[in-house]
């Protein structure tokens, strides 16, 4: 164990844990071996632990799956953001876990970056709404807390950290890890807003982002890191780099190793600090801030009190009342786009009682594909990966007795002979990935998505289900065929929220947080440009009588 002795920081990234299917008591244990080593070490200074909980406590099996933030910034809602920052909190603490790597809030101008999904939206104003999840993940600071100075409320709470600072969603041609080219202005105006938000609410932690900003790497920049995040703003958490990202600033030989550390930790990095005191690469100021820094955090989140798990929290985990406010969250995140192909004669909602239904499509039955990314892996997996409902599952349970439902994932012509069915649900979308590996210049649903509703929609009425993490191609000829169409983004493990809306037991009130374009070629696209000309427009969302929600 001696090699924790000298630790003061683990993580688990995306996907590593205890064992497969662990259960939130054994990333407990876990965490309070690493613990126990670090408090029986010289100083005896507690070490923290963190994760990506980035919709609920992702890693660990039979926990509550939350939509993902993009769907959560159709909804508005920031009393929703917060309850689920407070049941998010409570479910990594039952881990033994103090500290959470989001909110993410990027803001994403182009949905072609692989992170959309993990933004709340491309407009500031959605985002910065939406940073109300920090209060429910760290607790509210009371009247008077200091300015800029981290809060924590308890050892039910967990440090959060904003990120990735600053201009994630802004690069060019939404490239990962790409470079954000924009005047100071924009770059404050359009990225940076929502950290003060961040900061009000007393963030423990930001994390730098793998982006540059005009050619330089934010892990190496000064000026942002600590001229603006830290003297300007006043921020004094800690700042953390994100994963192999030191690694990131060095040439392609890796020659200047060193070099990328000392620029790192000079420029503002706090997080990440190597033996470079001695050779005086790194003034002991810096040493001094970035400790102080950390220390303050691990104070504020009471682990020199309560270091280890509290086990109490263990009911918490995938509870009822946390997989309702789930299945909340995904009614409200539901963006109707298409109801009936004549708008006075509504198609929604679904008679539940009819004769026979069909349900198909990739994304009917498949739960992973639900909760898309950082699910149990760090790109997230296809098939029944915890427990949870899938749309199908809530499409049983919603139906009347008397009806005969019919499931094929790819139905065939023959599917259709001899049957009369009264309508059909065909859910198709994209299949989970994460970061580098969600780059997509042409965004078309895959699977042949598009194909499989057309093919079905010219046979019977059909209501077309899209789980994505961002807007996907749509066809003029496809759109005319289909007598509904919802954006249903990554809704997670309750699947019942569709079924709640769709067969209109609570009416649609989600809002796109994203330009729907007509074509990748128009990307990127915003409101207020004069080449805007979406297919649907930012805020777009559509009531079952074919009312447009208004902002
Ligand atoms: C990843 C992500 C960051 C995450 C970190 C730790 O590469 O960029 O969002 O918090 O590594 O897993």
């Amino acid at each position: 164990m001696d090699k924790y002795m000298s630790c003061g920081s683990i993580l688990s990234a995306g996907g590593s844990g205890p064992f497969e299917k662990a259960l939130s008591s054994d990333w407990a244990d876990m965490v309070d071996g690493f613990q126990k080593a670090a408090l029986e070490s010289r100083l005896g200074i507690p070490l923290i632990y963190g994760i990506d909980a980035v919709h609920g406590n992702n890693s660990v099996y039979g926990a509550t799956i939350f939509p993902h933030n993009i769907s959560l910034g159709a909804t508005r809602d920031t009393d929703l953001a917060y309850k689920i920052g407070v049941a998010t909190a409570l479910e990594v603490r039952a881990s033994g876990i103090p500290y959470n790597f989001a909110p993410c809030i990027g803001v994403c101008r182009d949905p072609r970056w692989g992170r959309c999904y993990e933004c709340y939206g491309e407009d500031t104003e959605i985002v910065r709404k939406m940073t109300t999840i920090v209060s429910g993940l760290q607790g509210q600071p009371p009247e008077g807390h200091p300015k800029g100075y981290p809060f924590l409320a308890g050892r039910d709470k967990v440090v959060a950290c904003a990120k990735h600072f600053v201009g994630d969603g802004g690069t060019d041609k939404g490239i990962n890890e790409g470079n954000t080219l924009a005047s100071y202005d924009d770059l404050e105006r359009i990225h940076m807003a929502a950290y003060l938000d961040c900061i009000s609410q007393g963030v423990c932690t930001v994390m730098a982002s793998f982006s540059s900003w005009n050619g330089t790497k934010m892990h190496s920049h000064h000026f942002l890191l600590t001229q603006i995040l830290k003297d300007k703003l006043g921020f004094k958490g800690f700042v953390i780099s994100d994963w192999q990202a030191l690694d990131k600033l060095s040439d392609p030989h890796g020659s200047n190793y060193r070099n990328c550390i000392s620029s790192a930790v000079n420029a503002g990095i706090d997080m990440d600090i190597l033996n470079l005191v001695e050779s005086g690469e790194i003034p002991m100021a810096r040493i001094d801030d970035a400790v102080e820094r950390i220390l303050r955090v691990k104070f504020v989140a009471g682990l020199f009190e309560y270091p280890m798990a509290d086990k109490s929290l263990l009911d918490t985990v995938g509870c009822k009342m946390h997989r309702e406010l789930a299945r909340e969250a995904v009614r409200k995140s539901l963006v109707l786009l298409k109801n009936g192909k004549d708008p006075k004669k509504p198609f929604l909602p679904l008679d539940r009682n009819c004769k026979k239904i069909l349900v198909a499509g990739t994304h009917a039955d498949d739960l992973g594909y639900q909760c898309g990314g950082w699910t149990f892996n760090w790109s997230g997996t296809s098939g029944r990966i915890t427990i949870g409902t899938t749309i199908l599952d809530a499409i049983k349970e919603a139906v009347g007795d008397k009806t005969e439902l019919i499931y094929e994932q790819n139905p065939s012509p023959d599917t259709f002979t001899g049957q009369d069915f009264s309508f059909a649900v065909v859910a198709v979308g994209e299949s989970p990935y994460v970061e580098d590996g969600g780059g997509d210049p042409e965004l078309i649903i895959p699977f042949n998505g598009a194909e499989l509703i057309s093919s079905v929609a010219e046979r019977v009425p059909t209501l077309a289900i899209l789980i994505s993490g961002r807007p996907v191609t749509l066809k003029p000829e496809l759109l005319e065929k289909i007598d509904g169409l919802i954006a249903a983004w990554l809704p997670g493990s309750e699947g019942g929220g569709i079924t709640d809306v769709i067969f209109g037991d609570h009416e649609f009130q989600g809002r796109l947080p994203v330009t729907w374009f007509k074509s990748v070629e128009q990307l990127p696209m915003h409101v207020g440009e004069d080449s805007y000309d979406p297919l649907f427009p930012l805020g777009f969302g559509l009531r079952s009588n074919n009312k447009r929600l208004s902002d």
